[in-house]
């Protein structure tokens, strides 16, 4: 209680902290723009507050794009003004505006964090999380690339097996949501750590959990806000990932660990264009940043998933097909491998078509790194840029009937080139792109050889904040597959 007072006492400080600012703050543009061409056409909304307020509002009602599309509709179709998370931002629409973005990475534009990341993460503090995530691009790929998750499909499969006979066996009713949390954790720590034994996953999940819920939060350091337990937990993290890194390294000298077990092992032992290997901190920051990338963007795509094949019995039993032909071709106790991952195309077309219509992140950001035009616009250097998935995920033009569910727009070339961004593009597009293909395609395969399934809650709400989530979890009722082979 005392909690929800101190909360409800310094969002009250702040809203009139920020309204007196705005009162008394003139009606100026805060751009320091120097060019004669006109900003983008927009609302920025009260000084600080802007138009956040709407974005969340918007995002928590579960109708994100109803904030991009409003605005498209009233002032320009290509890009707009507004003001969010304090900052003056011009959001590019359509997919003119993602190729632009997405083309110019480090030369108009870069990427850019809310306050709270850069404050969470003390490496990115030291050098910004700008350059951090430069050097960790460089080196991701090496780790998540398709030939490098090849030797993974197995560990994954066994790992789904343990998931479902630990969680699901014996219940005829769940909450998909913490499931599919603890999958997509227990996953990243096998195929990252090798660390697979539910109950060091379970130490390690506590804090993570914390921390993940923080680092998207009012960066307010005050005893009981998210961010302020979200520092905490970091550092009970990283105390956590040093240990396992130290005995790591003793274990790899000894010969007891193999160089390719996991990515904790390729990133030791892989060193940068100058011969220099990582340090201790930066691999445990940058294994923290591939566990928070990865937790709860890859739990909502498996989560929704699970709710559209609910909802769309037809779909249901297409990847039923797939999946227990796949079944059916392996020897008892044979695990999963590269080559039945690649049949699952109609699968993975389901799972694109979630992720069109209920994009696990809503978009991104970036900085302008200089002033530049666009369609006729000044955008300030210094100004932060979003793009987001609904602006073109959700357009009639890039999908036509965009409300309707339907996989067969990912067959033959799929969409048109930046229509569908799930993982962003460009340069800057997700590193785990092909992690988060396996893991959901191997759950997949899992769920549906084992369980026919309806949700027990016919119309929960989804709240978007900043990922979607059904508002109870999704409660599912459970029926045993009568086809199972598993
Ligand atoms: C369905 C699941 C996922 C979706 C939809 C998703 C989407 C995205 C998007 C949209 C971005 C931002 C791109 C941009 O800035 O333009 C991103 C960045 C990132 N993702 Fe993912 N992601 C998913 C899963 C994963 C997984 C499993 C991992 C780790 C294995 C991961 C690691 C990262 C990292 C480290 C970044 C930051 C890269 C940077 O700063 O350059 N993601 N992701």
């Amino acid at each position: 209680m005392e909690l929800f007072f101190l909360c409800g006492f310094t969002f009250f400080i702040l809203f009139v902290t920020f309204s007196l600012l705005a009162l008394f703050s003139s009606t100026r543009e805060t751009n320091g723009c120097c060019s004669n061409t006109r900003l983008p056409v927009g609302r920025t909304g009260l000084q600080f507050i802007g138009e956040s307020l709407e974005f969340l509002s918007t995002g928590r009602n579960g109708h994100p794009q109803k904030f991009i599309y409003y605005r498209m509709a009233k002032y320009r179709s290509l890009v707009f003004k507004t003001s969010i998370l304090g900052k003056p931002m011009a959001v590019f629409c359509g997919a003119a505006g993602n190729k632009f973005l997405f083309s110019n990475e480090n030369k108009l534009v870069t990427a850019w964090w809310p306050d709270s990341v850069n404050k969470i993460f003390p490496s990115s503090m030291q050098t910004s999380s700008t350059e951090e995530s430069k050097k960790m691009r460089k080196l991701l790929p090496n780790f998540l690339k398709p030939e490098a998750l090849h030797r993974y499909v197995g560990m994954m499969d066994s790992i789904a097996q343990r998931h479902f006979e630990t969680y699901w066996e014996g219940q005829s009713q769940v909450s998909m949501l913490p499931l599919a949390k603890n999958y997509t954790f227990w996953m990243a720590n096998k195929v990252f750590l090798s660390m697979e034994e539910p109950e060091h996953v379970a130490r390690l999940a506590r804090p993570f959990n914390v921390l993940a819920s923080g680092v998207i939060s009012i960066p307010i350091d005050l005893p009981g806000t998210p961010f302020n337990r979200a520092i905490k937990a970091l550092n009970m993290v990283r105390q956590e990932l040093g240990a396992i890194i130290r005995r790591r390294k003793i274990d790899l000298a000894e010969q007891k660990a193999s160089p390719t077990q996991d990515i904790l092992s390729h990133m030791l032992l892989t060193c940068d264009e100058n011969g220099k290997y990582m340090n201790e901190m930066d691999i445990a920051d940058k294994i923290l940043g591939l566990l928070i990338g990865g937790h709860d963007t890859a739990t909502a795509a498996i989560t929704f998933v699970v709710k559209y094949l609910a909802e769309l019995p037809e779909i249901y039993h297409k990847v039923l097909k797939e999946q227990m032909e796949i079944a059916e071709s392996k020897a008892p106790g044979e695990l999963l491998n590269w080559e039945d991952i690649q049949k699952m195309k109609y699968s993975w077309n389901v799972a694109c078509e979630v992720t069109r219509l209920a994009p696990p992140l809503q978009g991104a950001f970036r900085e302008a790194l200089d002033e530049f035009i666009y369609d006729g616009f000044a955008i300030p250097k210094g100004w932060k840029l979003y793009w987001s998935t609904h602006s073109t995920h959700r357009s009639p033009e890039c999908f036509p009937e965009p409300k309707k569910f339907d996989p067969s727009r990912f067959e033959g070339n799929g969409p048109a080139p930046y229509t569908y961004v799930p993982f962003g593009g460009g340069p800057r597009m997700c590193p785990g792109k092909e992690y988060a293909r396996l893991e959901i395609q191997v759950f997949m395969h899992h769920i549906i050889k084992r369980y026919k399934w309806e949700k027990l809650l016919p119309h929960e709400n989804i709240i978007v904040d900043p990922i979607p989530i059904p508002g109870k979890g999704l409660q599912t009722r459970l029926f045993p597959q009568t086809t199972a082979t598993a």
